[in-house]
């Protein structure tokens, strides 16, 4: 019972395992455009921006590719690799488009959506592609906040893997001012953080130094309230061999007070106003 319950548990293992490793090694987008030396860049800036890896992990999707010349276009804009991110996410569709999808689109025009989208970056709709059947056959692209120009056109299927993965060419990059702004590197945005946290760290310690000599306040505090409950006789405390009590600590009422010597007093207040002010 417990044995064929094992063995079931480790074909199901083996199985899941299986799948897995299907699934990863079903497309590399990386080695289908390395066949093709016109798409070098823009298959470089794949893997430069770890989207190369996020498209292979994925079961059903459209690479859309910019020739060389198209992406030197768009690396003239000295964008951050992190915009180039943005820019390229968007010309990678969470759906299947071959050529025969795309020349058949039902009602001549739709929405999809793209990695770009999916990614959280884009503002509102903005990670959406508006795809539109136009007149002589032509395919046009545009982000789905248009004036109506088609800053893209579909020239030819690279290589098409019914329904996993479909890598088409369009003429130009598409157009997109939310995925073309600056975004904040990551990486430094982590380190200001660090570092506002180091700042941070002198304060806490300052903290415990106040914590500290209050709590030498309330020790004698204690003291003294002992002291007027067995009588006005200091001659307990002073036995300790506390030496920095000044000789202060025989008043009784005025004791707390008086057991502050300046010092202390000064640096208490100050402390306070380092802290609140
Ligand atoms: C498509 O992907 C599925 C799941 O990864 C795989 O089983 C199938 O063989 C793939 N199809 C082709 C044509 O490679
Ligand atoms: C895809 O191919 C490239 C180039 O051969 C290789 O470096 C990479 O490891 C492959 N990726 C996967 C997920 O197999
Ligand atoms: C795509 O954009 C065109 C031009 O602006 C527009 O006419 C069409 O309705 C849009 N398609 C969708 C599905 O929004």
């Amino acid at each position: 019972m417990t044995l064929s319950l094992e063995k079931s548990s480790i074909s199901l293992l083996l199985l899941l395992f299986l799948a897995i490793t299907t699934i990863s090694s079903a497309h590399n987008i990386t080695l289908i455009l390395a066949k093709h030396p016109e798409f070098s860049t823009f298959n470089r800036y794949l893997t430069l921006t770890h989207l190369a890896s996020e498209i292979n992990r994925r079961q059903t999707i459209t690479v859309c590719a910019v020739n060389n010349a198209a992406m030197g276009d768009l690396l003239d804009k000295h964008m951050s690799i992190y915009t180039l991110k943005n820019v390229l996410s968007l010309h990678v569709f969470a759906d299947y488009f071959g050529s025969k999808q795309l020349h058949r689109i039902t009602k001549g025009t739709t929405l999809t959506a793209t990695l770009f989208q999916a990614t959280g970056e884009a503002p509102g709709t903005s990670g959406y592609v508006n795809i539109t059947n136009m007149k002589g056959k032509k395919v046009g692209f545009t982000t789905e906040d248009n004036d109506g120009h088609f800053s893209s056109n579909f020239v030819k299927s690279i290589q098409e893997i019914p329904y996993n993965i479909s890598v088409i060419q369009l003429s130009n990059i598409i157009t997109s001012p939310a995925a073309e702004a600056p975004v904040a590197a990551p990486a430094d945005v982590d380190l200001i953080d660090l570092m506002s946290k180091k700042d941070e760290e002198p304060l806490a310690v300052y903290k415990i130094d106040k914590v500290l000599q209050p709590s030498e306040l309330f020790k004698s505090q204690s003291i003294n309230s002992d002291n007027s409950a067995m009588g006005p006789s200091s001659g307990a405390d002073d036995g300790d061999g506390d030496s920095n009590d000044n000789g202060d600590t025989t008043n009784n009422n005025g004791g707390m007070i008086m057991n502050v010597d300046g010092g202390w007093f000064v640096t208490f207040v100050l402390s306070i106003g380092l802290v609140f002010g």
